[in-house]
């Protein structure tokens, strides 16, 4: 087996040379403008972190997943498959003395031994966003807007995205009229998440087998999944005052979107259930409309999670964007930006002689901001040229012996090919007339 295998990259993981990288920053750039467009201030934790703090918070399917382990202090850990357990340990240390409602954000890489599939990695960033301390429903639909708000300005607009919302209590309200009982909930949860996938028999057969659900419970739940539009779900629930509550409230959420003008972007959507156990009240995903990649971005809220992790009794909503799904899509879409290089200036270095003299107006240039390479030793001149073409350089400055000596350089404009001379000293004190 040859070596170069044995240190081949990690299956989930990725490298980021400069091309995918400029992409990933650009992203991270637009992610960042919006949480302080919203009043978001960014945060971070550390991404080891001790077991204890996924189990149980976060639910089988990340549990599942986690790369844990035992450090050498015995210490059971892991790496976080998630950021919000953090996020809720990090507040419960000092939240009493904040003011309310915070609003936080953070740009963690995240960790979850997943089974390879397209957009589901081994290791991905994640754009956190999370307000606490309102039980408002504009915290929510504040939420759900800078996410929305987050993709359009990488250019998703209208067309190509949108988000699809639920709300936990309203479906608990509803499975509880049609006869769930309140222990099967969780489970009924589960098999939800799985209607659109799953053929209608199948789905028949997990709740009546894996849940254990009466057949009139069954048929309820199959016809409400049918037809799940708002004032169908209304009409036929509206003797049931706590699914009216929460009907309201829904509504009320997708009023407050619509006057953040978003309105266009949302819709109400039943099957969306979430996979985390934390979430107690409203829960969205956002997809590509033409619905060809998995979620892009995942949240909802979740007022109990604090208190878990040992804080205050803190109502919270938040999501998790991923940038996994986010790049092919933006590649997929033309999106990304064009990968460029650009130096400010790039000196050619004619005769080694010179070589001290490029250094000095090198770091004069430097000194005033400009971006400047040079040519390294050893390099002909029609080399030199080739690599300022190749670095993206505007400007090239000519160091050549007989310019030098009347103290004088050649300055050429790599757009318009055109040259100049300038004085050395100008350059020496950085200020290139030309540049
Ligand atoms: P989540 O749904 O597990 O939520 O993840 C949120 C998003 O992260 C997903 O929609 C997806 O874009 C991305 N993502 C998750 N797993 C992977 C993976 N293996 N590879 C690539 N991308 C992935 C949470 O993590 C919640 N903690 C979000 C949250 C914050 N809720 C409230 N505040």
């Amino acid at each position: 087996m040859s070596r170069a295998k044995d240190f081949a990259r990690l299956p989930g993981f990725r490298d980021f040379p400069p091309e995918e990288m400029a992409l990933r920053s650009h992203i991270f750039r637009a992610w960042r403008r919006v949480s302080r467009r919203y009043g978001f201030l960014e945060y971070d934790a550390p991404p080891l972190e001790p077991l204890d703090l996924y189990v149980e918070k976060s639910g089988e399917e990340i549990v599942g997943q986690l790369y844990n382990f035992t450090d050498k202090g015995d210490r059971e850990v892991s790496l976080r498959p998630e950021m919000t357990p953090s996020l809720a340990r990090v507040l419960g240390e000092r939240s009493r003395a904040m003011p309310k409602p915070i609003r936080w954000f953070s740009i963690p890489q995240l960790f979850r031994y997943e089974r390879q599939q397209r957009g589901r990695l081994r290791e991905h960033f994640q754009w956190n966003v999370d307000l606490l301390g309102s039980d408002a429903v504009e915290a929510d639909a504040e939420i759900l807007a800078v996410a929305l708000d987050g993709l359009r300005e990488l250019g998703l607009g209208q067309d190509e995205i949108r988000a699809r919302v639920s709300d936990r209590r309203l479906l608990a309200a509803l499975l509880a009229s049609l006869g769930v009982p309140d222990g099967s909930l969780l489970a009924t949860y589960a098999v939800v998440d799985k209607i659109e996938r799953e053929p209608e028999e199948r789905i028949r057969e997990l709740l009546t087998e894996q849940v254990g659900l009466e057949p009139a419970a069954v048929e309820g739940i199959i016809q409400l999944f049918q037809a799940p539009d708002l004032d169908e779900v209304s009409r036929r629930f509206s003797e049931d005052e706590e699914v009216a509550r929460h009907l309201d409230q829904m509504r009320e959420f997708l009023q407050v979107m619509e006057e953040l003008g978003l309105g266009e972007y949302v819709d109400f959507d039943l099957t969306i259930v979430r996979g985390l156990a934390y979430y107690t009240g409203i829960v969205f995903e956002v997809f590509d409309r033409a619905g060809e990649f998995r979620a892009i971005c995942g949240g909802g809220r979740y007022d109990r999670l604090l208190e878990l992790v040992g804080g205050e009794s803190l109502p919270a909503v938040g999501f998790g964007m991923g940038d996994v799904v986010l790049t092919d899509l933006l590649q997929e879409r033309g999106l990304a930006p064009d990968y460029r290089r650009e130096v400010d200036h790039f000196i050619v270095v004619i005769g080694e002689d010179q070589s001290p003299l490029a250094r000095r107006v090198a770091r004069a240039l430097r000194g005033k901001g400009r971006s400047v390479v040079y040519g390294i030793r050893g390099q002909s001149v029609r080399k030199q040229f080739s690599a300022a073409a190749n670095e993206g350089a505007r400007e090239v400055i000519i160091l050549g012996p007989d310019e030098v000596k009347r103290e004088q350089a050649v300055l050429r404009d790599m757009e318009t090919g055109e040259e100049t001379e300038v004085p050395l000293q100008a350059l020496l004190e950085g200020d290139p007339k030309e540049g």
